[in-house]
């Protein structure tokens, strides 16, 4: 079982990565989930049998292929959204997932021409997937990162689409970002996108890394009924960062695995969106860098809940020599999530030493219900003497940066309308 991490958009939305696409390159933020270029189609679908509900459809899309550079060879420069000097990024427009359907889970990979999946065992390394619904409003849960200087607008990792729409702090939450923070311009006042850009909003439906975790929007508590729903004009782009270490070229394939509900939006079903929360929530920062001789203990700043509602699923990010997280509701422990290593996957030698990564982490499944003025915190543990962190391609005694964050799929309360479907006269 692998839990779901969407690192990545969490971390997008909430690091300085997006103000500074906004204000340099908006216009290419779109073209980066291959939005503008060719639509390309599955190359493969097959039908599966559903998880959640009998009457679901599942099935497993293939689309690709998408050429990897030796590893060896130069690489495009870190950007906005490209995190790692020796990654290639793979974008594209992709069609063939429902239109007019509810998600109860999508799980995506960068895999074979089959579908299976393509990971460190083949010298490839997914750094961060993320597939994202244009045209969907994104669902976030409105939280404040409780800092010395006051409260700031935390982002959820559907804070992306309203980062870029130029959105204030969330209802509840007054923003009162630093000097020298976020450009300098959140004193109060709101974002402004540049005048003459139009930014859809964004919903991702599948973010990962290497673990490759399902996103799952189904609640599986009893009381709490939820999916993301995709309308009937949503389109799909994909942004992923993908790391060769291999030194020649190679061929990788994007694979989704979706189960979802034919049809309008059941009006009991809550709607959903992710987030995260950051182990540092204050400077917006999400690498760091854990000592490389002891275990660490990390502490995050408190964040207070804007809005009503459940946090489902909360599941880590974190990169290898991560041991845990715990999350926490007014100081009382509501997840504790252990990360798996290996276990026969994911593990591979580099330059002769033996690696192992996440592969998983130890789900924590209760619904976990949230009021307006809720207090929410977490902890982290790394140890480096236990697991290493991933070994650069190129020189192998430079570590990659460490991450600890708690993601979560956020059920919105009380039941928003349905959206009207778009109907075709
Ligand atoms: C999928 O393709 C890969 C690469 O060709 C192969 O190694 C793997 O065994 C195939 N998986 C299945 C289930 O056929
Ligand atoms: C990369 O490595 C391959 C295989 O060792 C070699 O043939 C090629 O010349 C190398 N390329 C560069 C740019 O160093
Ligand atoms: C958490 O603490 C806040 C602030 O004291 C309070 O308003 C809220 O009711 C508490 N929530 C729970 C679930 O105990």
């Amino acid at each position: 079982m692998k839990p779901f991490v969407v690192l990545s958009v969490a971390a997008i939305a909430s690091s300085a990565a997006v103000p500074n696409l906004v204000s340099r390159q908006l216009g290419n933020f779109l073209s980066l989930f291959g939005v503008g270029g060719a639509v390309q189609a599955p190359i493969l679908n097959q039908e599966l049998k559903p998880q959640h509900d009998p009457a679901a459809k599942r099935e497993l899309k293939v689309w690709g292929p998408f050429k990897l550079q030796p590893a060896n060879s130069t690489h495009g420069k870190p950007n906005g959204l490209k995190l790692d000097p020796s990654s290639d990024v793979v974008s594209a427009a992709l069609s063939g997932i429902c239109n007019g359907c509810m998600v109860l889970e999508a799980q995506g990979q960068m895999s074979f021409a089959n579908g299976s999946r393509q990971d460190i065992q083949f010298g490839v390394y997914t750094h961060h997937i993320l597939f994202a619904d244009i045209g969907r409003p994104a669902v976030s849960l409105p939280l404040g990162a409780v800092c010395p200087d006051g409260i700031k607008n935390a982002g959820g990792f559907a804070g992306q689409g309203a980062a870029l729409a130029g959105s204030g702090p969330p209802p509840g939450v007054t923003a009162s970002g630093p000097p020298g923070q976020s450009e300098g311009h959140s004193h109060g006042r709101k974002r402004q996108a540049p005048p003459g850009s139009k930014i859809p909003p964004i919903s991702i439906l599948v973010g990962n890394g290497e673990d490759a975790s399902p996103l799952v929007f189904a609640s599986k508590d009893p009381s709490v009924k939820s999916g993301f729903y995709i309308g009937e004009e949503d389109k799909f782009g994909l942004m992923a960062e993908v790391i060769n270490y291999d030194n020649h070229d190679k061929d990788v394939w994007f694979s989704v695995d979706i189960e979802y509900i034919e049809g309008p939006r059941e009006p009991d079903y809550l709607d959903v969106g992710g987030g995260a929360l950051n182990i540092d929530g204050c400077s917006r920062g999400l690498a760091f860098h854990p000592p490389a001789d002891k275990a660490v203990s990390y502490t995050s700043n408190d964040f207070i809940v804007g809005a009503d509602g459940y946090l489902l699923n909360f599941t880590p990010h974190l990169h290898d020599g991560g041991i845990n997280i715990e999350v926490f509701r007014n100081k009382t422990l509501v997840c504790h999530s252990d990360a798996v290593y290996g276990d026969g996957e994911g593990t591979t030698a580099i330059g002769g030493e033996a690696w192992e990564t996440i592969t998983a982490y130890t789900p924590c499944e209760k619904a976990v219900k949230v009021s307006k003025g809720d207090i929410l915190s977490m902890s982290a543990e790394y140890d480096l003497t236990k697991h290493r962190l991933r070994p650069d391609s190129n020189n192998h005694e430079m570590g990659a940066e460490a991450m600890a964050l708690a993601t979560y799929v956020y059920a919105r309360e009380p039941v928003a309308p349905a959206p009207a479907p778009a109907v075709e006269e």
